[in-house]
């Protein structure tokens, strides 16, 4: 007599802190976004970063640091990664689709929080490159339009192809039916690209030093009583943009003492 098997789903590898991926979107050659189911007990802070992963051609678990790009009310969490052509993960990682499982350690840390900034009128988002991600979570943070009257996001790459994902996220703040009337006018966005022509040129450390953002956007120079400002890029500009925030006269704090400016690694690699 035959047995009839039972039709099973095809069988899910069980990962030990497993998500799945429930979208995947390619912006260039170079850059990604991706969403994944969030654990029901994860709570984090909008601007921190989490360990996440793929298992490893040895069985172990290969993670790295991703900022969360999406808001702490999210129901799912979302990432905007890099494409290392030979890199461990993100040569890997590239090609997730809906329904493949990634590695998340639910134990989210960092320094681009409000907790870490003493209370201010502006707020200023600095960013290069995926140093984007940690503020398209707090471009979506309630507590951001609460806390500022005005929040200035600049973000500089060399390509205009490369700022296409942070375009797509502010533009779609203002029809956001959960933040978008919190947002209003308040949000202030200054793109600008380094190696190819586009509306706004040039890197942030000389737009905020020459006073061309200021005068663009029609802002007075910044002032430690009323400016705060989150920083993350490369080690390189995150050390020469703390150097043109001190010549203002702001202070960097920390989780532990608050203060006017917080800087977080977007990567590490580029050594200085
Ligand atoms: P790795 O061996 O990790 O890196 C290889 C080389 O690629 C590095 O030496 C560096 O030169 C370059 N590189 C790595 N990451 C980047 C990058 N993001 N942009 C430009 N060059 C890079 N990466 C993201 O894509 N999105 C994030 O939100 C993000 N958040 C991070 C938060 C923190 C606190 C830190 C420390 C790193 C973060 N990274 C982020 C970098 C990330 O951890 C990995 O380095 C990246 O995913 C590449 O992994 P890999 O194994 O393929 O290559
Ligand atoms: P530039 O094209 O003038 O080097 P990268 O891709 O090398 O990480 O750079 C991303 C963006 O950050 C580029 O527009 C680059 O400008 C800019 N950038 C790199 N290093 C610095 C720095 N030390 N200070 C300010 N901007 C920088």
């Amino acid at each position: 007599m035959t047995e009839l098997m039972p039709v099973t789903e095809p069988a899910k590898i069980i990962l030990p802190d497993a998500q799945t991926v429930t979208s995947v979107k390619h912006w260039t050659d170079r850059l990604f976004s991706f969403r994944v189911t969030r654990p029901a007990s994860l709570r984090f802070r909008s601007g921190e970063f989490v360990m996440i992963g793929l298992l490893g051609d040895t069985g172990k678990p290969l993670l790295r640091a991703y900022s969360i790009a999406s808001p702490a009310w999210d129901d799912e969490l979302e990432f905007y990664s890099i494409k290392v052509p030979d890199g461990p993960l993100t040569s890997r990682l590239q090609h997730i689709k809906p329904g493949d499982q990634i590695i998340l350690r639910p134990k989210p840390v960092g320094t681009l929080v409000h907790d870490a900034l003493l209370p201010g009128k502006r707020l200023w988002f600095l960013a290069t490159g995926t140093g984007l991600a940690p503020f398209a979570s707090l471009m979506r943070e309630p507590d951001t339009y609460d806390k500022y009257d005005q929040i200035i996001m600049m973000h500089t790459c060399r390509e205009v192809a490369e700022l296409a994902y942070g375009r797509a996220l502010v533009e779609s703040l203002k029809d956001d039916p959960l933040i978008g009337e919190l947002v209003g006018d308040k949000l202030l966005y200054y793109p600008t690209t380094t190696r190819e022509p586009s509306q706004f040129m040039g890197r942030i450390t000389d737009n905020l030093t020459n006073g061309k953002v200021f005068a663009d956007l029609g802002l007075s120079p910044m002032d430690p009583e009323e400016d705060r400002a989150m920083v993350c890029g490369s080690l390189a500009f995150n050390h020469d943009v703390k150097a043109v925030l001190e010549k203002f006269g702001l202070r960097e704090g920390a989780n532990s003492e608050p203060l006017d400016y917080v800087v977080e690694k977007a990567f590490v690699g580029d050594g200085i």
